[in-house]
Protein backbone atom coordinates (compact mmCIF):
# COMPACT_ATOMS: atom_id res chain seq x y z
CA UNK A 1 0.00 0.00 0.00
CA UNK A 2 1.19 3.41 -0.59
CA UNK A 3 1.57 5.21 2.27
CA UNK A 4 0.72 9.35 1.68
CA UNK A 5 2.44 11.91 3.97
CA UNK A 6 0.78 15.34 3.70
CA UNK A 7 3.47 17.85 4.74
CA UNK A 8 0.73 20.97 5.47
CA UNK A 9 -0.26 18.92 8.58
CA UNK A 10 3.47 19.36 9.62
CA UNK A 11 3.90 22.98 8.73
CA UNK A 12 2.15 25.44 9.03
CA UNK A 13 1.04 28.23 6.27
CA UNK A 14 3.28 31.24 7.51
CA UNK A 15 6.68 28.73 7.98
CA UNK A 16 6.21 27.04 4.60
CA UNK A 17 7.12 30.58 2.96
CA UNK A 18 9.40 31.36 5.61
CA UNK A 19 12.88 31.92 4.52
CA UNK A 20 14.21 32.21 8.69
CA UNK A 21 17.45 31.14 9.05
CA UNK A 22 18.89 31.04 5.46
CA UNK A 23 21.36 32.55 3.93
CA UNK A 24 20.38 34.76 0.52
CA UNK A 25 23.16 36.13 -1.81
CA UNK A 26 21.55 38.55 -4.45
CA UNK A 27 23.58 40.20 -7.16
CA UNK A 28 23.07 43.70 -8.45
CA UNK A 29 21.26 43.88 -4.81
CA UNK A 30 21.78 47.72 -4.12
CA UNK A 31 19.44 49.04 -6.87
CA UNK A 32 16.43 48.76 -8.72
CA UNK A 33 14.66 45.02 -8.52
CA UNK A 34 17.58 43.12 -6.79
CA UNK A 35 16.83 46.05 -3.97
CA UNK A 36 13.54 44.72 -3.86
CA UNK A 37 14.70 41.51 -4.04
CA UNK A 38 16.37 41.64 -0.91
CA UNK A 39 13.70 43.71 1.25
CA UNK A 40 10.75 40.85 0.52
CA UNK A 41 13.65 38.10 1.72
CA UNK A 42 14.21 39.52 4.88
CA UNK A 43 10.65 40.52 5.34
CA UNK A 44 10.17 36.66 5.04
CA UNK A 45 12.83 36.03 7.52
CA UNK A 46 16.23 35.83 5.35
CA UNK A 47 19.37 37.08 5.96
CA UNK A 48 20.82 38.76 2.65
CA UNK A 49 24.13 39.34 0.54
CA UNK A 50 24.13 41.99 -1.69
CA UNK A 51 26.62 42.62 -4.19
CA UNK A 52 27.53 45.35 -7.16
CA UNK A 53 30.33 47.26 -8.03
CA UNK A 54 29.42 50.76 -6.39
CA UNK A 55 30.42 50.67 -2.38
CA UNK A 56 28.59 53.62 -1.78
CA UNK A 57 25.35 52.39 -3.78
CA UNK A 58 25.92 49.42 -1.34
CA UNK A 59 26.39 51.18 1.70
CA UNK A 60 23.05 53.20 1.22
CA UNK A 61 21.27 50.09 0.76
CA UNK A 62 22.23 48.02 3.34
CA UNK A 63 21.48 51.05 5.73
CA UNK A 64 18.19 50.81 4.73
CA UNK A 65 17.56 47.08 4.42
CA UNK A 66 18.76 47.31 8.04
CA UNK A 67 20.92 44.32 9.94
CA UNK A 68 19.94 41.13 8.42
CA UNK A 69 21.90 42.66 5.39
CA UNK A 70 25.31 42.87 4.16
CA UNK A 71 27.46 44.19 1.32
CA UNK A 72 30.64 42.75 -0.77
CA UNK A 73 31.73 44.94 -3.35
CA UNK A 74 32.09 42.87 -6.09
CA UNK A 75 31.68 43.15 -10.58
CA UNK A 76 30.30 39.98 -11.57
CA UNK A 77 32.25 40.34 -15.09
CA UNK A 78 35.49 40.10 -13.16
CA UNK A 79 35.24 36.40 -13.52
CA UNK A 80 38.26 35.10 -12.09
CA UNK A 81 37.50 37.07 -8.64
CA UNK A 82 34.14 34.71 -8.32
CA UNK A 83 35.52 31.97 -6.78
CA UNK A 84 37.26 33.78 -3.56
CA UNK A 85 33.90 36.05 -3.55
CA UNK A 86 31.54 33.11 -2.93
CA UNK A 87 34.54 31.50 -0.34
CA UNK A 88 35.04 34.92 1.40
CA UNK A 89 31.27 35.48 1.50
CA UNK A 90 31.04 31.70 3.38
CA UNK A 91 34.01 32.65 5.57
CA UNK A 92 32.15 35.72 6.87
CA UNK A 93 28.67 34.92 7.20
CA UNK A 94 28.11 31.04 6.57
CA UNK A 95 26.68 28.98 3.64
CA UNK A 96 24.58 30.59 1.02
CA UNK A 97 21.33 29.25 1.00
CA UNK A 98 19.97 30.77 -1.81
CA UNK A 99 21.48 32.38 -5.06
CA UNK A 100 19.52 35.01 -7.00
CA UNK A 101 21.02 36.34 -10.32
CA UNK A 102 19.91 39.35 -10.62
CA UNK A 103 22.55 41.92 -11.82
CA UNK A 104 21.96 42.22 -15.50
CA UNK A 105 22.42 45.02 -18.50
CA UNK A 106 20.58 46.02 -21.23
CA UNK A 107 21.75 47.49 -24.43
CA UNK A 108 18.94 49.43 -27.21
CA UNK A 109 20.55 49.05 -30.55
CA UNK A 110 19.29 47.95 -34.41
CA UNK A 111 21.18 44.23 -34.54
CA UNK A 112 23.36 45.72 -37.83
CA UNK A 113 24.46 48.12 -35.66
CA UNK A 114 25.84 45.85 -32.70
CA UNK A 115 29.26 45.62 -32.47
CA UNK A 116 31.53 42.27 -31.35
CA UNK A 117 32.03 44.68 -28.13
CA UNK A 118 28.73 45.10 -27.67
CA UNK A 119 27.42 41.75 -27.67
CA UNK A 120 30.09 40.58 -25.64
CA UNK A 121 29.53 43.21 -22.68
CA UNK A 122 25.93 41.75 -22.47
CA UNK A 123 26.57 37.98 -22.86
CA UNK A 124 29.45 38.50 -19.92
CA UNK A 125 27.86 40.28 -17.44
CA UNK A 126 24.02 38.43 -17.80
CA UNK A 127 25.43 34.81 -19.02
CA UNK A 128 28.83 34.31 -18.33
CA UNK A 129 28.94 35.79 -15.01
CA UNK A 130 25.63 34.26 -14.09
CA UNK A 131 27.23 30.47 -15.18
CA UNK A 132 30.33 31.21 -13.14
CA UNK A 133 28.69 32.34 -9.90
CA UNK A 134 26.07 29.76 -10.34
CA UNK A 135 28.98 27.07 -10.30
CA UNK A 136 30.70 28.23 -7.73
CA UNK A 137 27.57 28.50 -5.43
CA UNK A 138 26.02 24.91 -6.92
CA UNK A 139 29.42 22.90 -6.12
CA UNK A 140 29.15 23.61 -2.63
CA UNK A 141 24.87 23.55 -2.75
CA UNK A 142 25.69 19.91 -4.09
CA UNK A 143 28.06 19.08 -1.17
CA UNK A 144 25.43 20.40 1.37
CA UNK A 145 22.90 18.60 -0.71
CA UNK A 146 20.72 21.87 -0.23
CA UNK A 147 20.04 24.96 -2.00
CA UNK A 148 17.96 27.15 -4.20
CA UNK A 149 19.43 28.94 -7.23
CA UNK A 150 16.86 31.71 -9.02
CA UNK A 151 17.43 33.41 -12.47
CA UNK A 152 16.12 36.52 -13.26
CA UNK A 153 15.27 36.63 -17.18
CA UNK A 154 12.73 38.78 -18.94
CA UNK A 155 10.09 38.30 -21.43
CA UNK A 156 13.11 38.34 -24.38
CA UNK A 157 13.77 34.77 -23.40
CA UNK A 158 10.12 34.24 -23.89
CA UNK A 159 8.98 35.88 -27.30
CA UNK A 160 10.51 38.48 -29.43
CA UNK A 161 11.40 42.00 -28.83
CA UNK A 162 13.14 44.06 -31.86
CA UNK A 163 16.44 45.98 -30.88
CA UNK A 164 17.67 43.88 -27.72
CA UNK A 165 19.38 41.18 -29.48
CA UNK A 166 22.16 40.91 -27.16
CA UNK A 167 20.01 40.81 -24.17
CA UNK A 168 17.98 38.43 -25.46
CA UNK A 169 20.32 35.71 -26.72
CA UNK A 170 21.60 36.22 -23.34
CA UNK A 171 18.23 35.75 -21.20
CA UNK A 172 17.62 32.82 -23.92
CA UNK A 173 20.40 31.33 -23.01
CA UNK A 174 19.98 31.76 -19.17
CA UNK A 175 16.58 30.04 -19.50
CA UNK A 176 18.18 26.86 -21.45
CA UNK A 177 20.79 27.00 -18.79
CA UNK A 178 18.03 26.33 -15.60
CA UNK A 179 17.00 23.36 -18.09
CA UNK A 180 20.40 21.71 -17.65
CA UNK A 181 21.29 22.50 -14.51
CA UNK A 182 17.93 21.10 -13.27
CA UNK A 183 18.83 17.67 -14.47
CA UNK A 184 22.44 18.06 -12.84
CA UNK A 185 21.54 19.57 -10.06
CA UNK A 186 18.06 18.23 -8.59
CA UNK A 187 19.36 14.76 -7.75
CA UNK A 188 21.01 17.20 -4.86
CA UNK A 189 18.28 18.98 -3.43
CA UNK A 190 19.96 21.33 -5.24
CA UNK A 191 16.86 23.37 -7.19
CA UNK A 192 17.28 25.58 -10.32
CA UNK A 193 14.19 28.01 -11.23
CA UNK A 194 13.97 31.71 -13.44
CA UNK A 195 11.76 34.44 -12.76
CA UNK A 196 10.78 36.15 -15.91
CA UNK A 197 9.95 39.87 -15.29
CA UNK A 198 7.49 41.31 -17.38
CA UNK A 199 7.41 45.36 -17.26
CA UNK A 200 8.20 46.65 -14.14
CA UNK A 201 8.42 50.24 -12.70
CA UNK A 202 12.16 50.88 -12.20
CA UNK A 203 13.77 54.00 -12.97
CA UNK A 204 15.59 52.32 -15.82
CA UNK A 205 12.76 50.61 -17.66
CA UNK A 206 10.11 53.98 -16.85
CA UNK A 207 13.12 56.29 -18.31
CA UNK A 208 13.30 54.04 -21.50
CA UNK A 209 9.60 53.72 -21.98
CA UNK A 210 8.94 57.56 -22.05
CA UNK A 211 11.39 58.27 -24.43
CA UNK A 212 9.75 55.72 -27.05
CA UNK A 213 5.91 55.94 -26.62
CA UNK A 214 5.10 53.40 -29.42
CA UNK A 215 7.06 51.10 -27.63
CA UNK A 216 5.20 51.87 -24.31
CA UNK A 217 2.03 51.85 -25.80
CA UNK A 218 2.96 48.38 -27.59
CA UNK A 219 3.60 46.63 -24.41
CA UNK A 220 1.08 48.11 -22.01
CA UNK A 221 -1.65 46.80 -24.89
CA UNK A 222 -0.50 43.33 -24.78
CA UNK A 223 -0.80 43.36 -20.52
CA UNK A 224 -3.97 42.02 -19.86
CA UNK A 225 -4.01 43.32 -16.18
CA UNK A 226 -2.99 46.99 -17.44
CA UNK A 227 -0.27 48.14 -15.53
CA UNK A 228 3.32 47.91 -14.80
CA UNK A 229 4.78 45.96 -12.47
CA UNK A 230 6.05 46.70 -9.50
CA UNK A 231 9.64 45.40 -8.40
CA UNK A 232 8.23 43.77 -5.32
CA UNK A 233 6.10 41.53 -7.48
CA UNK A 234 9.03 40.25 -8.63
CA UNK A 235 10.37 39.91 -5.06
CA UNK A 236 7.44 37.89 -3.70
CA UNK A 237 7.80 35.40 -6.60
CA UNK A 238 11.81 34.63 -5.51
CA UNK A 239 10.48 34.61 -2.33
CA UNK A 240 8.21 31.91 -3.08
CA UNK A 241 10.43 30.06 -5.30
CA UNK A 242 13.36 29.93 -2.08
CA UNK A 243 10.55 28.41 -0.03
CA UNK A 244 9.92 25.55 1.54
CA UNK A 245 6.30 26.10 -0.34
CA UNK A 246 8.48 25.36 -3.76
CA UNK A 247 10.09 22.30 -2.29
CA UNK A 248 9.13 20.16 -5.28
CA UNK A 249 9.40 23.08 -8.11
CA UNK A 250 12.65 22.83 -10.38
CA UNK A 251 13.66 24.14 -13.77
CA UNK A 252 10.55 26.50 -13.68
CA UNK A 253 10.74 29.92 -15.89
CA UNK A 254 7.81 32.15 -13.79
CA UNK A 255 6.58 34.44 -15.58
CA UNK A 256 5.44 37.99 -13.12
CA UNK A 257 4.05 39.92 -15.60
CA UNK A 258 0.71 40.92 -15.38
CA UNK A 259 -0.10 38.30 -18.51
CA UNK A 260 2.19 40.12 -20.57
CA UNK A 261 3.68 36.77 -21.98
CA UNK A 262 0.37 35.73 -23.13
CA UNK A 263 -1.22 38.62 -23.72
CA UNK A 264 -3.02 39.43 -27.45
P1 LIG B 1 18.98 48.08 -12.69
O1 LIG B 1 19.93 48.62 -13.72
O2 LIG B 1 18.20 49.03 -11.85
O3 LIG B 1 19.70 47.04 -11.76
C1 LIG B 1 20.70 46.17 -12.22
C2 LIG B 1 21.63 45.90 -11.08
O4 LIG B 1 22.69 45.07 -11.56
C3 LIG B 1 22.25 47.19 -10.54
O5 LIG B 1 22.34 47.13 -9.13
C4 LIG B 1 23.63 47.17 -11.16
O6 LIG B 1 24.59 47.87 -10.42
C5 LIG B 1 23.91 45.67 -11.19
N1 LIG B 1 24.99 45.33 -12.12
C6 LIG B 1 25.06 45.60 -13.44
N2 LIG B 1 26.24 45.20 -13.93
C7 LIG B 1 26.93 44.67 -12.88
C8 LIG B 1 28.23 44.10 -12.74
N3 LIG B 1 29.07 44.00 -13.76
N4 LIG B 1 28.60 43.65 -11.53
C9 LIG B 1 27.76 43.76 -10.46
N5 LIG B 1 26.55 44.30 -10.54
C10 LIG B 1 26.14 44.75 -11.73
O7 LIG B 1 17.97 47.14 -13.52
P2 LIG B 1 16.71 46.32 -13.01
O8 LIG B 1 15.58 46.73 -13.86
O9 LIG B 1 16.56 46.34 -11.55
O10 LIG B 1 17.14 44.84 -13.47
C11 LIG B 1 17.42 43.77 -12.58
C12 LIG B 1 17.29 42.47 -13.34
O11 LIG B 1 15.95 42.31 -13.81
C13 LIG B 1 18.19 42.40 -14.60
O12 LIG B 1 18.70 41.10 -14.73
C14 LIG B 1 17.22 42.73 -15.72
O13 LIG B 1 17.64 42.18 -16.93
C15 LIG B 1 15.95 42.08 -15.19
N6 LIG B 1 14.72 42.59 -15.79
C16 LIG B 1 14.24 43.87 -15.54
C17 LIG B 1 13.02 44.27 -16.09
C18 LIG B 1 12.41 45.62 -15.81
O14 LIG B 1 11.32 45.88 -16.32
N7 LIG B 1 13.00 46.49 -15.02
C19 LIG B 1 12.26 43.40 -16.98
C20 LIG B 1 12.85 42.11 -17.17
C21 LIG B 1 14.03 41.74 -16.59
Amino acid sequence: MISVTNSANEESSSSVFSLEGQLALITGGGSGIGFYIAQCMIQAGAKVVITGRREEVLKEAVKSLGAKASYFVNDVTKLETIPQLIADIEDALGPIDILVNNAGINMKKHAIEVTDEDFDRIIQTNLHAVFSITRECGKRMIARKQGSIIMITSMAALYGIDRVVAYTASKSAVGGMVKALTTEFSPYNVRINAVAPGFIETPMMLTAMNGDPSRRDKAMDRTPMGTWGKPDDVGWAVVFLASPAAKFITGVSLPVDGGNSIGF
